[in-house]
């Protein structure tokens, strides 16, 4: 599929919700907004078809799972894009599946993690993707996206 770019330059990006995130919409909304996930997902969609690249979201509030999910993506996508939700802050398993595939990620936030409480400021997920955009609300899931796949391209071998 040729993208915007006008290349021959395709690729499949997995992108990642993790607890609570279904809930968005109705969830604190003054904190996350008021778009439905199944919102941000067409956003993201439309956004892919600009990009000519693929994008399948994902979302779970079981860390076992998004880690399956991440080991299965090294299968069929070249990059993941993740808000992990809560567990950004608590689970050294997911960044272990993210550094043990080898596959390139990029960790979003809804909000701006470090304008937030103190437990919020570290993320055990940063230090293993290729950078992190937090507080720009939906637009962090495309500017992720967006950053991925200018990644994937930079990359392409
Ligand atoms: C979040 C920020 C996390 O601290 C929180 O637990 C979430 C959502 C965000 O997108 O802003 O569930 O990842």
């Amino acid at each position: 599929m040729t993208g915007i770019h006008g290349s021959n330059f395709y690729a499949s990006v997995l992108v990642l919700h993790g607890p609570n995130l279904n809930l968005l919409g109705q969830r604190e909304p003054g904190v996350y907004g008021s778009q439905s996930l199944e919102e941000i997902n067409s956003l993201l969609a439309a956004e892919a078809v600009r990009l000519g690249v693929k994008v399948t979201p994902f979302q779970s509030n079981h860390e076992g799972v998004l880690i399956d999910n991440i080991h299965a993506a090294t299968k069929q996508h070249q990059g993941i894009v993740i808000n992990a939700g809560a567990y950004t802050h608590t689970s050294v398993a997911i960044r272990d599946a993210i550094a043990g595939v080898n596959l390139p990620a990029v960790e979003v936030h809804l909000s701006n993690i470090y304008r937030r409480e103190d437990f919020r400021h570290n993320s055990y997920i940063a230090p293993v993707v290729i950078g992190q955009i937090s507080g720009f609300g939906v637009q962090s899931y495309i500017l992720g996206l967006q950053a991925l796949v200018h990644y994937l391209r930079k990359n392409e071998t």
